[in-house]
């Protein structure tokens, strides 16, 4: 510092260290103090906090300057907003500089010096300390210890003080704005990652739905959050989180009301109260709406309104809820293309099995029955819902290969020589090498390839034993063998319960897996309602 006058100065003595705050009620953290302290630390000046409305002194950065602040200097307080000087016919000169407000009252940072050169003993302070009941050496040793300095030099100094504050604080914003963006912009792609990895197709619109809610309420935190979603069984849903001034008969009524709105962009309207549209629909301060639409056909929409205080829908807002209106829109198209492709799928399923029903009518609905009685058999293991359907349509297939074996063989009447059963043995293998092309279908192939195998290990096509047989064909074999049993053939009727219950008793750890066979007597009476539909039994 190049002040000449600063001979008796009491820059940053340890008495009274620069930066300090004497008798502030005001928390260190307030704004208006950091800016206070910064101001003493840059200048070596001495300064107070002050309200720039009543005058009072909220708190001082050197603990023995005098609390002075003359009406004349008090009345020129409000508005700064740049470095004021203010200085007294006494010698006295007093400066101030804008500070952030405090609870919404304005603030002034305020100090003075001495103009004039020691000895010097301006009235203001005279009267003050007088009133305080000093003596005259106090006051002179006081005077002595104070800062002079002319006032062009003074100004100069809080000029170029007060400038770089402001530019400093100026990018200290910008900073902190990039860095709640790139928060922000963390916290979407969070999301965004969250919800792509949950788009499991076991996952319902409506879940992934909820998903968003919770995640878009979270993070925009609009009062008013809701999707109407239209899910692939043609029902439609409103899901809410937060309150909605409007209901789901009111979003039809906007949407109707935009239906010239250009929906690839989002329809964004911020100041509503005292419109027309705002007297359509009450409550209603600001919104977002968007389509769920994968760019050919609409599913539904997205709506968010009333954000708190006076924030309002921007470009962040609005393309954190088009990027989650996009991933609801996809994953809903997936459902519906991989429905539509399971149902093709089960059509085809359906013809190749009247393919075989057709060639052998004698074991017509033999297929069904073993689907049917599989999945009674795997619900009885405790199987999830998803592989009791697997069950099921890998008992619809599992004798496909019999298309491929000779007719004369398939449909001899009688017993079959030691060459027709080694061609008969052949049609697991045959169905297996149909059906392993079919990429949908893969996770039903251990259920052709291998229900005939034992789980002593004495079966075909693999020889596989105990829980080297995959669990589908496990599962299959005991209902295969149950349908074969229980039904007629050309050459003999079909066996009574007992019979087959005896069998399975003898065959269980041999033939069948035993945990299996378990489960059949667990739910007999179930298997025995399906497997004698349609089939033509004796009685017992
Ligand atoms: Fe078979």
């Amino acid at each position: 510092m190049t002040i000449d006058t600063y001979d008796h100065c009491e820059l940053g003595s340890a008495s009274w260290p620069l930066g300090s705050l004497y008798r502030s009620a005001l928390s260190e953290r307030e704004p208006a103090l950091i800016q206070l302290r910064e101001y003493a630390e840059a200048t070596s000046l001495p300064f107070m906090c002050v309200d720039a409305q009543s005058g009072s002194i909220l708190a001082k950065t050197r603990e023995h300057l005098l609390e002075l602040l003359p009406w004349t200097v008090q009345s020129q307080l409000s508005g700064v907003t740049a470095v004021r000087l203010i200085e007294l016919s006494s010698g006295l000169v007093f400066y101030a500089l804008p500070l952030p407000s405090v609870d919404g009252t304005p603030t002034v940072a305020v100090g003075y010096v001495l103009n004039g050169g020691p000895g010097e003993q301006p009235e203001e302070i005279v009267e003050l300390v007088e009133s305080l009941g000093w003596s005259s050496a106090e006051i002179d040793d006081w005077c002595a210890r104070q800062q002079f300095c002319r006032p062009e030099i003074l100004e100069r100094l809080l000029v170029t003080v007060f400038e770089s504050s402001t530019h400093e604080r100026g990018l200290e914003e910008e900073i902190q704005r990039l860095a709640n963006e790139v928060q922000r912009t963390y916290e979407e792609i969070g999301i965004l990652h969250e919800l792509t990895a949950s788009l499991q197709l076991s996952r319902s619109p409506l879940d992934l739905a909820e998903l968003c809610l919770d995640r878009v309420y979270e993070l925009i935190g609009a009062q008013g959050n809701a999707v109407v979603i239209d899910t692939w069984k043609q029902r439609r849903h409103l899901l809410l989180k937060g309150h909605l001034p409007i209901d789901d008969a009111g979003i039809q009524r906007m949407i109707r009301r935009f239906e010239t709105h250009d929906w690839s962009r989002p329809l964004v309207k911020n100041q509503i109260q005292g419109t027309l549209l705002g007297s359509d629909f009450p409550g209603l301060k600001n919104f977002v709406l968007v389509p769920i639409t994968d760019g050919i056909e609409r599913s539904g929409w997205v709506m968010l309104c009333n954000l708190p205080g006076e924030r309002q829908f921007g470009v962040v807002e609005t393309s954190l809820i088009s990027s989650l209106a996009t991933i609801m829109a996809t994953h809903h198209r997936n459902l519906s293309l991989y429905q539509e492709h399971q149902d093709l799928l089960l059509q085809f399923v359906s013809s190749l099995i009247s393919t075989l029903d057709a060639k052998d009518p004698y074991t017509a609905g033999h297929s069904e029955r073993v689907g049917r009685i599989g999945r009674q058999l795997g619900q009885e293991l405790g199987l999830p819902e998803e592989d009791l359907d697997d069950i099921y349509q890998a008992g619809l297939l599992h004798d496909i290969g019999k298309i491929g074996i000779n007719d004369s063989i398939l449909l001899k009447n009688g017993d079959l020589n030691a060459n027709e059963f080694t061609e008969i043995k052949r049609h697991p293998l045959i169905g297996y090498r149909i059906l392993k092309g079919l990429g949908n279908i893969q996770k039903l192939l251990p259920g052709v390839r291998n229900h005939h195998e034992n789980y002593s290990g004495t079966g075909y096509p693999d020889g596989l034993a105990g829980e080297e047989i995959p669990m589908l064909a496990r599962i299959l074999a005991v209902a295969d063998a149950y349908d074969a049993m229980r039904s007629d053939r050309p050459y003999r009727k079909g066996m009574p319960i007992e019979k087959i219950e005896q069998i399975f008793k003898r065959g269980a750890g041999q033939q069948w897996d035993p945990q299996i066979i378990d489960a059949y007597f667990r739910a007999n009476d179930r298997i025995r309602e399906i497997g004698d539909a349609g089939v033509s039994v004796d009685a017992d």
